[in-house]
């Protein structure tokens, strides 16, 4: 049996990282086989270069260093997480996937988006999520978000702008795929937005 696919995307504070965690608890109650997972990291060697990426000492990492780095991260994911655990039937959530570096590296740091296309075809081997979770909300009330749980990182310290440019990113990319990328309000309450990702997952499945 092949297992499904589901990736959380969004800017910094939509609850990404709530909302799976819901989603996965509600799986597991159901009887369902789940793993929870994260990019960058989810390996060992994925979580070194998590610590890479995100430290705030690395101010001075290039554009390109950073978008071989996630995808460095996102190989080790692959072939040890992810498609392990669909080989056994699973439901693989994964907290941030390939649109992650489409929206901060392509949209936000402006990398050539033809260029950023042609790695996530080596490093993916066409591998897709079969549904993605996309968690908007505008930048400025995620940004605030973030800074109320004290949690800061090398992206983070990226301004408004940039903010704004992965904001509008993800919406591109949303347009694009409206089969897979199911958009999803972040300014509801934490019930209600479970209750609507808990319906298209089921959905989904049946
Ligand atoms: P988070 O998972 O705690 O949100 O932190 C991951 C950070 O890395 C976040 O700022 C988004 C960023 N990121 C990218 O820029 N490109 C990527 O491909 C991924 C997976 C994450």
């Amino acid at each position: 049996m092949k297992g499904i696919f589901i990736s959380f995307e969004g800017i910094e504070g939509t609850g990404k990282t709530v909302q799976s965690k819901l989603l996965y608890q509600y799986l597991i109650k159901k009887g369902y086989g789940v793993i929870l997972t994260e990019e960058p990291g989810g390996t060992r060697i994925g979580l070194k270069i998590r610590e890479l990426l995100l430290s705030i000492e690395n101010k001075d990492m290039t554009s390109i260093t950073e978008l071989l780095l996630y995808n460095a991260s996102r190989a080790q994911h692959i072939k040890e997480v992810i498609l392990p655990a669909m080989k056994k039937g699973a439901i693989v959530i994964t907290d941030r996937f390939t649109d992650s570096t489409v929206a901060y590296q392509g949209y936000g740091r402006g990398i050539d988006l033809n260029l950023i296309d042609s790695i996530e075809k080596t490093v993916t081997n066409g591998l897709k999520p079969d549904i993605t979770i996309m968690l908007d909300l505008d930048a400025e009330t995620g940004l605030k978000r973030n800074k109320g749980i004290n949690k800061i990182d090398r992206l983070e310290l990226e301004d408004i702008k940039f903010h704004k440019l992965v904001r509008n990113g993800y919406l591109e990319i949303a347009a694009k795929e409206p089969q897979r990328i199911k958009l999803t309000d972040a300014s509801e309450d934490i019930e209600e937005i479970h209750r609507k990702i808990v319906n298209i997952v089921i959905d989904y499945i049946n």
